[in-house]
């Protein structure tokens, strides 16, 4: 099969390539290089054709889209605090970005699509686990951007028949994703500052929770969309079922990598929720998904990533 992995340079797009081309899958890649990188491909290069384009790009995206059977939709400008600073910029990758990839797969007629949804979907309803019958409401730009694609993916589904599976990350984290640009994720930042004998930084009190899931949890999520038989249409949590608060994280982390718990405490960010924790009852029940991966594994996994790749040198 040929899979087209949108922002397949990225920190999850680069996962996905790896355990496709393990996996001996033909593997595509798509990205522009503004916040992916070709670094992350590097150990599978050459088992992997890459495209350098952006999927604004409509006529770059309907030439990759050749011969493709899936499309692993990964490509977007991540964060919140990003969306809150540049609307326009998170709108133009996230929303008329996808729309551009779906209309070219629904041309190409591939088999299936399965996009990287959100869990900022859910904003800061009080219920938690948050499941997907839940009405949404976005608190930031990102959160409104990531939905309007679902809401197309869906609508691409009903009006054309294109397979669409859209899955609402929970806080993704493990090797490769970046911890050099303010908007990384929180878990990128946490680790290479400890390795650095640095001190992180925690917007608010650190009580905010997360339910943070290992990003090898996140590729089999994909996998499986891409084949069960009940999934088109539809929008699942990929989450673990269980919520870390950050100052938990830190001491955890402080532990393993045998430094201090130390954080310096700042003002909490514009558009943040307060909890997150995704019900995954769905997503076990249509895709047989199952987080293997724990979060305390994760951490090590990752951590040992940071230590032994050099990607925390300060
Ligand atoms: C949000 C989305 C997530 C999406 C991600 C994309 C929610 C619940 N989740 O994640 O689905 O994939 O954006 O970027 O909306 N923080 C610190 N110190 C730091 C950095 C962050 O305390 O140095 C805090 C943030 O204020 C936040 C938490 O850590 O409370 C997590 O932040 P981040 O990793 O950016 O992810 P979310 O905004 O939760």
């Amino acid at each position: 099969m040929t899979y087209l992995i949108t922002g397949g340079a990225g920190f999850i797009g680069s996962a996905l390539a790896h355990e496709l081309v393990a996996r001996g899958e033909r593997v595509r890649v798509l990205d522009n290089l503004a916040t992916g990188n070709k670094k992350n491909l590097a150990d599978i290069v050459g088992r992997v054709e890459f495209v350098a384009a952006d999927i604004c790009d409509l006529p770059a995206v309907e030439r990759a889209m050749q011969g493709v059977d899936y499309v692993l939709h990964q490509a977007a400008l991540p964060s919140v605090p990003r969306s809150v600073q540049d609307p326009l910029s998170s709108h133009r990758a996230n929303a008329d970005g996808t729309i551009n990839v779906l209309w070219a797969a629904k041309q190409a007629g591939v088999k299936r699509l399965v996009y990287a949804g959100s869990s900022s979907a859910y904003g800061d309803t009080p219920t938690l686990p948050k499941v997907e019958s839940m009405i949404p409401n976005p608190l930031s730009p990102y959160a409104v951007n990531k939905l309007l694609g679902e809401y197309y993916n869906k609508v691409f589904h009903r009006c054309y028949g294109l397979e669409t599976v859209s899955l609402r990350y929970f806080n993704i984290f493990g090797p490769r994703q970046d911890p050099t640009s303010p908007y990384s994720g929180v878990l990128s930042l946490f680790i290479t500052k400890l390795l650095n004998k640095q001190t992180p930084t925690i917007y608010g009190d650190g009580e905010q929770s997360r339910d943070f899931n290992f990003v090898a949890n996140a590729v089999q999520a994909n996998l499986l969309a891409c084949i069960a038989p009940n999934a088109p249409g539809n929008v699942y949590n990929v989450g673990t079922g269980s919520r870390y608060t950050l100052n938990q994280t830190l001491a955890m982390l402080a532990k393993i990598i045998g430094v201090e718990p130390r954080a310096e405490y700042t003002a909490l960010r514009a558009g943040d929720i307060r909890d997150s924790q995704a019900d995954i009852t769905a997503a076990r029940r249509d895709l047989g998904y199952d987080p293997k991966v724990t979060f305390e594994e994760g951490l090590r996994q990752t951590v040992d990533w940071y230590r032994t790749s050099g990607a925390a040198a300060a």
